[in-house]
């Protein structure tokens, strides 16, 4: 298998060009050394430069003085679904908060070009980035209707706002069935569902998805997963799919992006990965 020069342009360190993969628990350097990467892209990457919809580059965050993330490069095609893979406290969802701008960041996130480092959430939100965060992040008081007209809070013409509502209950008839119930006392595919759909309600180019599959039985999550594909492939929303199911997220996605404590260790398109006994052994764990 050919190993290739990262999409991002970064530079590999010197040796680690066509460096092994790094066993789990294998690397557990300290946050000064470069964790080798692996590339499975072909040499140019999954997609040409002209179609980024996200292009990321030398992304760092930190909590107060702890950094967490050390020059994420990565980049979303528009129309796309990218997965973000890895292990607990990788960085996965500090990634999506770098991106909102809802933890501190250094280096370049361009979303169609333009610089969401430094600008605010709600500049984030409106130039069309979604997020459904860990813990889906529902209100527990309001109602499920409530809920999702404050999705669409950025919005003013009311007649859109309408069908989409309406489009949100036809995707998830459970939610019209539960629409003057208290989102609170939904069940987790519920809320889950009633998360994406609030973030939907913006008509966000892009939707960050945090751990859509948590905590939820595995007939919901394939129902879940399968809208998901639908509302990629019918409306053109572009995905950043944050998830520790691996073969899960590898199915839906078109490339995939492996975080090592707050660095990409490995990336390439989703069914190469999938199908690359070695790496599903060595870094996926099934
Ligand atoms: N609010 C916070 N303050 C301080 N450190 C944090 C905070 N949130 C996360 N961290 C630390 O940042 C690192 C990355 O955490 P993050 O939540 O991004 O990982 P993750 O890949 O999403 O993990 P998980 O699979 O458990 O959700 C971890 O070491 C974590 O302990
Ligand atoms: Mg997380």
């Amino acid at each position: 298998m050919r190993l290739a020069p990262p999409e991002a342009a970064a530079p590999l360190p010197k040796g680690h060009e066509s460096g092994p993969f790094v066993a789990p628990g294998g690397n557990t350097s300290g946050p000064a050394e470069p964790v080798p990467r692996r590339l499975l892209d072909g040499g140019v990457g999954a997609v040409g430069v002209a179609t980024k919809l996200l292009q990321v580059s030398q992304l760092c965050a930190s909590y107060g003085a702890t950094k967490v993330l050390y020059d994420l490069d990565f980049s979303l095609a528009a129309g796309h679904i990218t997965a973000i893979l890895g292990a607990n406290g990788a960085g996965k969802t500090t990634t999506l908060r770098a991106i909102c701008q809802t933890v501190r960041t250094s280096g370049s996130v361009l979303f169609e070009g333009k610089q969401l480092v430094g600008q605010s959430t709600e500049s984030v939100v409106r130039l069309g980035v979604a997020h459904v965060p860990d813990g889906r992040g529902t209100f527990t008081a309001l109602s499920t209707e409530e809920n999702l007209r404050l999705g669409g809070y950025t919005r003013r013409n009311r007649s859109e706002l309408a069908l989409d509502l309406e489009k949100a209950f036809t995707r998830f008839p459970i939610l019209k069935q539960r629409r003057h119930q208290q989102a609170g006392t939904l069940s987790g595919g519920e809320q889950q569902m009633l998360a994406i759909s609030r973030a939907l309600m913006l008509r966000p180019k892009l939707l960050l998805l945090d751990e859509p599959s948590f905590g939820l039985a595995p007939l919901i999550v394939a129902e879940i997963f399968r809208i998901m594909r639908t509302i990629n492939q019918e409306d053109g929303v572009s995905m950043l799919l944050v998830e520790q199911n691996a073969s899960l997220a590898l199915d839906l996605a078109d490339h995939a992006y492996l975080l090592e404590t707050g660095r990409v260790a490995l990336s390439g398109p989703a069914e190469q990965i999938k199908n690359d006994e070695s790496v599903r052994r060595a870094y996926l764990g099934y």
